[in-house]
C-alpha cells in the first residue's frame, strides 16, 4: 500500500481552546454586531479568519528567539536573514520591514506615482490600497477560468497574456512601473501561477521594457503546486523551483506572516541597486534602520529559520495536503467550493450554498455567521462587505463571487479539527433552505468597512 502523507513534526506544546455552547455564541455574535472581527478570540473554537501570522513556530525557531542579536546596526540576526533570503531567492539586495504591507509601502514609495497603471493577477487588498492611495490603478489580468469555481484549471492564478499585452499597448511604458505577480493568488482562492506563465509574463514584459515584481507571501506553496502540477517541473526540487520563479523577476515584497512561518515580519528583495538605494531611505523613514526595518533581532533570526523550514518538501506536502483534505471532505458532502483547492484556504461559494438569501443582505457574511453559531468556527467574508462601495456613486459593489474563506493556519490544527469543520458546515448545508434572510448595515466606516462594520438581522 502506498503510504499517505503525515505531518513531519510532533507536538511539543499545546494551547487549550474553549468549545462554547450555541447559546453563548448566539449572545456573543449579537454583542459583536454580527461582525466576526469584533469577536474576542477566546470566544472562537477554531479560528480560520486568516493564515497570516497565526501559525506555530518550531523548536528551532524558538531557540533562535533566545539567541537573536538585538544590536541596532550590524546585527548577526540581520546577516543571517539576509543570507537566507539571498540564497533562497537569488535576489541581490534585501530590506526588512515589519510586515507585507509595509514592504509594499516602501517599494511603492519608490516606484508608483499618480496616474500609473499596475497590471497583475488580482492584487491583494492592501496592495491595491497602496496603489490607489497613490492615485494609481491596479488592473486585474487574471485568467477568466479563475472566476468559474467548477473549472479545474491547475493554475487559476495565471495572468492572461492577452489582457496584459492590451495594458502594455494602451499605455506608454513610463506609466507602467511594473507588472505584479502574486504567488499564490490569494484573491482568486490561493490559486497558483505556473512556471510557464511566470516565464511568459517575463518575456512579454521585457519586450515592452517593463519590470516584473512578485507579491511573494505564499511563494513556497506556489512552488509546491508547480512541482505537483507542471509536467516539465516535476523532477526539480522545490528550492530549484523557487529560485527559477524569482529569476524571472526584478524583486519581491514579502509578508513573512505566511510562508515565513512567523507571527510578524516582512521584507523586500531586489536586483536593481538604484531602487534599493531609494528604498533604503524610505525604510529608514517608515520602518527603522535598514538592519532591522521594524523587526526585533530575535524575530529576524526566527524568520531566517522559518524560511528554511517552509521550503522543505515534507512540510509543504502536509501543509497543502491538510487544506486539500478539508476541501475534499466538503466536496464529498456536496458543498460548493472553489476548485481545485487552494494552498492556504478553502473558499466556499456562498451564493450557491445559500440560494435564498438576497445579495443585498450579504450572503457570504450570513454564511460566516451561521458557521460561527453552529460550531464556534470563525471564517472570513470575501464578498460584498469586503468589496465595499463605489467611491463615486457610494453604491454597494457586488463582486462576481460571494465567498466564505476558511484559511488554515500553518502547523496549528489537526485533521480532527478539519473533520469537525466539515461536519459543522454540513449541518449548516442541511438546513440551508431554512436560511432565507441575511443582515443589514447599521454603521460602517467610509473605507475598509468590513473590519468595523456593524450589522443587524433583517
Ligand atoms: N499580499 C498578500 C497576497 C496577502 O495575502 C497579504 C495579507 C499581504 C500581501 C499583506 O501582508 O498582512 O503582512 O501586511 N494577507 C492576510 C490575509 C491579511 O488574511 O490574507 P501583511
Amino acid at each position: 500500500m502506498e503510504l499517505p502523507w503525515a505531518e513531519p513534526f510532533k507536538i511539543k506544546m499545546v494551547e487549550n481552546i474553549y468549545k462554547s455552547t450555541r447559546e453563548e455564541r448566539e449572545k456573543w455574535i449579537a454583542e459583536a454586531d454580527y461582525n466576526l472581527f469584533n469577536l474576542e478570540s477566546r470566544k472562537v473554537f477554531i479560528d480560520l479568519l486568516t493564515d497570516s501570522g497565526t501559525g506555530a513556530m518550531s523548536d528551532k525557531q524558538w531557540s533562535e528567539i533566545m539567541t537573536g542579536d538585538e544590536s541596532y546596526a550590524g546585527s548577526a540576526s540581520f546577516e543571517k536573514l539576509k543570507n537566507t533570503v539571498q540564497e533562497l531567492t537569488g535576489f541581490k539586495y534585501f530590506l526588512p520591514t515589519h510586515q507585507g504591507r509595509a514592504a509594499e509601502n516602501v517599494l511603492f514609495s519608490v516606484l508608483v506615482k499618480e496616474g500609473m497603471i499596475i497590471p497583475g493577477n488580482a492584487h491583494f487588498d492592501t496592495t491595491k490600497g497602496h496603489i490607489e492611495f497613490r492615485k494609481a490603478h491596479a488592473v486585474d489580468c487574471t485568467i477568466d477560468e479563475a472566476f468559474d469555481i467548477e473549472n479545474m484549471h491547475p493554475f487559476k492564478g495565471n495572468i492572461d497574456l492577452e489582457k496584459l499585452e492590451n495594458v502594455y499597448q494602451k499605455h506608454p511604458k513610463e506609466q507602467i512601473p511594473f507588472c505584479l505577480i502574486t504567488v499564490t493568488c490569494n484573491t482568486s482562492g490561493g490559486q497558483p501561477v505556473s512556471m510557464e506563465n511566470i516565464k511568459a509574463v517575463r518575456e512579454l514584459s521585457e519586450k515592452y521594457g517593463i519590470p516584473v515584481y512578485f507579491d511573494a507571501a505564499r511563494y513556497a506553496e506556489n512552488a509546491w503546486f508547480i512541482k505537483q502540477r507542471e509536467e516539465s517541473q516535476k523532477d526539480k526540487s522545490v528550492r530549484e523551483i523557487i529560485k527559477e520563479m524569482f529569476s524571472y523577476g526584478d524583486g519581491m515584497t514579502m509578508s513573512s506572516k505566511k510562508d515565513g512561518l512567523v507571527n510578524i515580519g516582512g521584507f523586500i528583495a531586489l536586483n536593481k541597486e538604484e531602487v534599493f538605494q531609494v528604498a533604503s531611505n524610505f525604510t529608514i523613514i517608515y520602518e527603522g534602520f535598514v538592519s532591522y526595518g521594524g523587526m526585533a533581532g530575535r524575530d529576524m533570526a526566527a524568520l531566517s529559520q522559518g524560511l528554511q523550514e517552509s521550503s522543505e518538501e515534507s512540510y509543504l506536502e502536509s501543509r497543502v495536503g491538510q487544506v486539500e483534505y478539508l476541501g475534499n471532505k466538503l466536496i464529498e458532502m456536496g458543498i460548493p467550493v472553489q476548485k481545485p483547492i487552494g494552498g492556504h484556504a478553502v473558499f466556499v461559494d456562498a451564493k450557491t450554498f445559500l440560494p435564498n438569501v438576497a445579495k443585498e443582505e450579504y450572503i457570504a457574511q450570513t454564511l460566516a455567521i451561521e458557521l460561527y453559531k453552529e460550531a464556534g468556527i470563525r471564517g472570513v467574508e470575501i464578498g460584498t462587505l469586503l468589496a465595499d462601495r463605489d467611491p463615486e456613486s457610494r453604491e454597494n459593489r457586488y463582486p462576481r463571487l460571494e465567498l466564505l474563506r476558511l484559511a488554515i493556519p500553518r502547523r496549528t490544527y489537526t485533521n480532527n479539527h478539519m473533520d469537525f469543520i466539515a461536519s459543522a458546515l454540513k449541518n449548516v448545508y442541511d438546513r440551508r433552505k431554512e436560511i432565507t434572510s441575511g443582515y443589514e448595515i447599521t454603521w460602517e466606516a467610509p473605507i475598509m468597512r468590513h473590519f468595523t462594520v456593524k450589522l443587524k438581522k433583517v
